[in-house]
């Protein structure tokens, strides 16, 4: 059968992602692999699953077990709705609605308002996933740089600009302001306010994306840019794989009403409803105190390990290489001098027993060539430091 005749035309824009293979590799069982966005499994909370499963299957089964409504279970939304007043977000139900982790949101984003040829615009670097999402709808990517505090609103504010001048059509900004994934920067808080003024001044979404805005190590909360929303203009998305299992894939969305009916709308064909067993569990989780319980683990868990990272960067890395250090999530980014390629140096590093992702992985525009995304989470702590002294030897090999 010649099957490659009747493929849809939005096919053409699938992307696999470009580091599926690295992973793999990274997967073997002698490497120290800094390369996966995995929390640690120690981070999982086991017990209080074990327990809550064990009440929901008694008092709960007939709706933990049944279908449910594709916005999500009614009392898991009012759970989510108190839950998000942490980030200053004050949300009516219908606001609210439950993905299958935030990968589908961003989807659905990409069905609800993506047309080929759309303007995003994006930091460089940004997350792949949501990358590989937008561009599955055909968007045009318009890379943004980034530096300590997040996306150079200044620069993004000149590029909407001069694309509304050539007649492009601008959709929306995507944004994952607090610990970024990739590079583990905050957009400050004055940036924030500018972001909004600016999608206000050209008409503009903002898609906030949150995965890891609950794992600060240190300083003080920034205001959420939905917490600043007056005009329904942000899309915000937060998700429980980072604070209590990627397993469960479950998230949730806070959207301006008549935006989330639209949403759920073109959820509905995708999967009915998010699972009803996992919603029940985290409502639980939620509202008796487990998940802030965890948190605090996870926090000092977490803490732990990027200063081991730090530390054996200080130590071994050479002088030339400059990396972020991230308040809180689960990566930071390194930059190496200009002439080393670290898409060519992955090799080397595999070779040497140790696993990171080249840096143009998460840029739109073809940059990115000479960093990379070191993960400081999935690692047991007493591997990190042999990791890095590998990873600090591949380097100085290539320069
Ligand atoms: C910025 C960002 N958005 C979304 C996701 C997807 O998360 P989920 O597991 O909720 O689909 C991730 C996962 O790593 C992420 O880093």
């Amino acid at each position: 059968m010649r099957v490659d005749d009747l493929y849809s035309q939005r096919t053409k824009y699938f992307r696999t992602s470009e580091i599926r293979e690295l992973l793999e590799l990274s997967q073997r069982p002698d490497v120290i692999s800094f390369a996966g966005g995995l929390p640690s499994p120690h981070a999982f909370p086991v017990e209080e699953i074990k327990e809550i499963v064990e009440r929901v299957l008694s008092n709960d089964y007939a709706t933990a077990l049944q279908y449910g409504p594709t916005p999500g279970l009614k009392i898991f939304r009012e759970t989510i709705t108190e839950y998000v007043k942490n980030f200053g977000i004050n949300a009516d139900i219908d606001d609210v609605f439950i993905t299958v982790g935030s990968q589908q949101a961003l989807d659905i984003v990409g069905r609800v308002f993506i047309d080929a040829g759309d303007v995003i615009f994006v930091s460089l670097p940004t997350y792949l996933g949501a990358i590989n999402a937008f561009y599955a709808y055909g968007a045009n990517m318009v890379g943004v740089p980034l530096d300590e505090e997040g996306m150079r609103v200044d620069i993004l504010e000149e590029k909407i600009k001069e694309l509304k001048k050539k007649g492009e059509k601008l959709k929306l900004i995507y944004t994952v302001p607090t610990f970024q994934n990739p590079a583990g920067v905050e957009l400050s808080e004055e940036r924030r306010k500018h972001l909004l003024e600016i999608a206000a001044e050209h008409d503009l979404l903002i898609v906030e994306d949150e995965p890891y805005s609950m794992l600060r190590f240190e300083g003080e909360p920034i205001p959420s840019i939905k917490s600043m929303d007056k005009e329904g203009r942000v899309i915000y998305m937060g998700t429980f794989s980072k604070i209590m299992s990627p397993g469960f894939r479950l998230a949730y969305v806070v959207a301006e009403k008549s935006v989330a009916r639209k949403m759920v709308v073109a959820k509905q064909s995708m999967d009915l409803c998010a699972p009803t067993f996992t919603q029940v569990i985290a409502k639980y989780y939620v509202e008796n105190g487990y998940l802030t319980r965890r948190v605090e683990k996870i926090i000092e868990m977490y803490r732990k390990k990027r200063d081991i990272m730090l530390d054996a960067m200080d130590e071994y890395f050479p002088q030339e290489c400059k990396w972020t250090k991230p308040r809180g999530g689960m990566f930071l980014w390194v930059e190496l001098p200009e002439h080393i390629n670290t898409v060519e140096m992955v090799q080397d590093a595999v070779k040497e027993k140790v696993a990171y992702v080249h840096g143009r992985a998460f840029h739109v525009d073809g940059g990115g060539t000479n960093a990379m995304r070191l993960n400081f989470t999935n690692p047991d702590d007493d591997v990190i430091e042999e990791g890095i002294k590998r990873l600090a030897k591949v380097i100085k090999t290539r320069m």
